[in-house]
């Protein structure tokens, strides 16, 4: 058994009001129990974060994140939340660096690292996705573009800093599209952030890090995603919609070595 805890985390994207997220809260508390062993954190959508922490009050094993901060920590910028507001609203997680975030909205590396440096700032443990295109990686730059990805980040953070930090390897091309990277693929690719991760962080606090598989995990594929060596739990989008899909994911058997 790996000494990291199973990580399992749902990111909701633009789905789920408030009303949604009660009733989604209320059916999958129904179906989960609580595992002591692994972490389980949605990310609904700001708005709903409330909702979320109502409906959950009674359920402290359900952990609540934001999909995005801006990367100021306050002023004029309309739309936008910041990483002390989430903290505010009982947030404890924050994702970085998504790749709908990057291609839609502009979040370059520059900019993940500042969302991931004030999600720090605020107390809130930052959730890191990284991947390669489909062209990235027909052109034998998936190593590279990881470990581009990682550094922007990881050059600005405190030497410690590595204590709060999840990282997701996403593969874009298998984001929201039913493609989903074999286990070896993901083992690859997951070998290659540790490594990074080493580089900057030194190998005992990079070996507490947690790395996720993400990219249409669905109930049928988690099992042997998991029993890859070198993953650490799966964030989930549109499986994690429904409750009993991730309730069945967040079942998954988890056995990797460290
Ligand atoms: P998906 O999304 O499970 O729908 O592919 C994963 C993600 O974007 O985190």
């Amino acid at each position: 058994m790996s000494a990291r805890k199973p990580f399992f985390g749902a990111n909701w994207k633009m789905h789920k009001g408030p009303s949604e997220t009660r009733a989604f809260v209320r059916a999958f508390a129904e179906l989960h129990s609580a595992r002591p062993e692994s972490t389980v954190v949605f990310f609904p959508p700001a708005i709903s974060v409330p909702a979320f922490r109502e409906s959950a009050s009674d359920r402290e094993d359900l952990e609540l994140g934001v999909q995005d901060v801006h990367q100021e920590p306050d002023g004029a910028h309309t739309g936008a939340i910041s990483a002390s507001m989430a903290a505010d609203a009982g947030a404890t997680w924050g994702l970085a660096g998504h790749s709908e975030r990057r291609r839609e909205f502009g979040d370059d590396d520059a900019r993940v690292a500042a969302k991931v440096e004030r999600l720090l700032e605020a107390g809130v443990r930052p959730l890191l996705c990284v991947g390669e295109t489909l062209e990235e990686r027909d052109e034998g730059r998936l190593a590279s573009v990881l470990r581009r990805q990682l550094s922007a980040v990881l050059e600005r953070l405190p030497a410690d800093a590595g204590a709060g930090l999840v990282v997701a390897y996403e593969p874009v091309w298998a984001i929201g599209t039913g493609r989903t990277a074999s286990p070896s693929d993901a083992s690859e690719a997951h070998a290659v952030v540790r490594e990074a991760l080493g580089g900057h962080l030194g190998g005992g606090a990079a070996d507490a890090v947690p790395i996720l598989y993400g990219g249409s995990v669905k109930p049928h594929n988690v099992d042997e995603l998991l029993a890859a060596p070198g993953v650490d739990g799966a964030l989930v989008g549109g499986a994690s919609l429904d409750p009993e899909a991730f309730a069945r994911i967040c079942a998954a058997p988890f056995g990797d070595a460290p």
